[in-house]
């Protein structure tokens, strides 16, 4: 069935110990986009993508998923989602190929495990233990272990967060690669440049709302000299 929207929230709150992070947020993801969510730290860029994939219930609203509330009917939401939020945690003593077995295993689903490690640049890894992974590596893999079940959408959290200048060129054509075989990818960073090398849409989430939701396209335009200050002002509360 097609659903308008990839990934949406509506009224969506998370509070902290009586402290509101998430404020009635509304984001609206469309089908087959790549979409980046820019903040600075601390602005609740992870705790939204965990509310989008499950892991947390929100104080108030929702996050849905192909029109799937992601907390009430998770285990719906689940198969068609792929995650890399924060630092990935695997299996240490085992290798690269085994990790993404045991994962493919837990989801019920098969997949080519070879050809996913090739997709992200670990093609030639073989038997060394992910506890002996540079922090780019461990990266890759995650990366690697986000995709490997041909998840709809993929929730990206500080995706290249400790990659190269090639790997992030790398792992920028592989998200336009699965955008466009119709995967939706949403993408949190605080690295401006690469946000808009990469994305179609983006938004800035400061004080627990959207204070921007623009195609960056139409930004580059109208901001063709200040585009950076643009956004940290975005960035620092300055009002949609
Ligand atoms: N489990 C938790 N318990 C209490 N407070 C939390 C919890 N998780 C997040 N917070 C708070 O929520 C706010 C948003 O945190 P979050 O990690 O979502 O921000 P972020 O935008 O991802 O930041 P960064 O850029 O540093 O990764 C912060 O003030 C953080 O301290
Ligand atoms: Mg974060």
């Amino acid at each position: 069935m097609e659903h308008q929207f990839a990934v949406h929230t509506n009224r969506l709150c998370k509070e902290f110990y009586g402290k509101n992070v998430l404020n009635r947020l509304e984001m609206k993801v469309k089908q087959g986009e790549i979409y980046g969510i820019l903040g600075v730290n601390g602005a609740g860029k992870t705790t939204l993508l965990k509310l989008m994939a499950g892991l947390l219930e929100p104080t108030e609203g929702g996050a849905y998923v192909l029109a799937k509330n992601a907390w009430t009917q998770r285990d719906q939401v689940l198969g068609n989602i792929g995650s890399l939020i924060e630092v990935p945690y695997f299996y240490e003593h085992l290798n690269a190929a085994h990790n993404l077995s045991i994962h493919l295993r837990y989801m019920g689903m098969d997949a080519d495990i070879s050809k996913a490690l090739e997709r992200v640049g670990l093609g030639d890894v073989g038997d060394k233990p992910v506890s002996k992974f540079s922090l780019g590596m461990r990266q890759r893999l995650g990366i690697a272990r986000s995709m490997i079940h041909s998840p709809k959408v993929l929730l990206l959290d500080e995706p290249i967060n400790g990659l190269d200048p090639v790997a992030i060129k790398e792992m920028r054509d592989l998200f336009i690669s699965l955008k466009n075989q119709g995967v939706t990818i949403l993408l949190s960073s605080h690295i401006l440049s690469e946000v808009i090398q990469t994305v179609e849409r983006v938004a800035v989430i400061a004080n627990g709302t959207l204070t921007l939701e623009a195609n960056v396209k139409d930004l580059i335009v109208e901001h063709e000299n200040n585009l950076e200050d643009f956004l940290i002002e975005k960035m620092r509360g300055g009002k949609l």
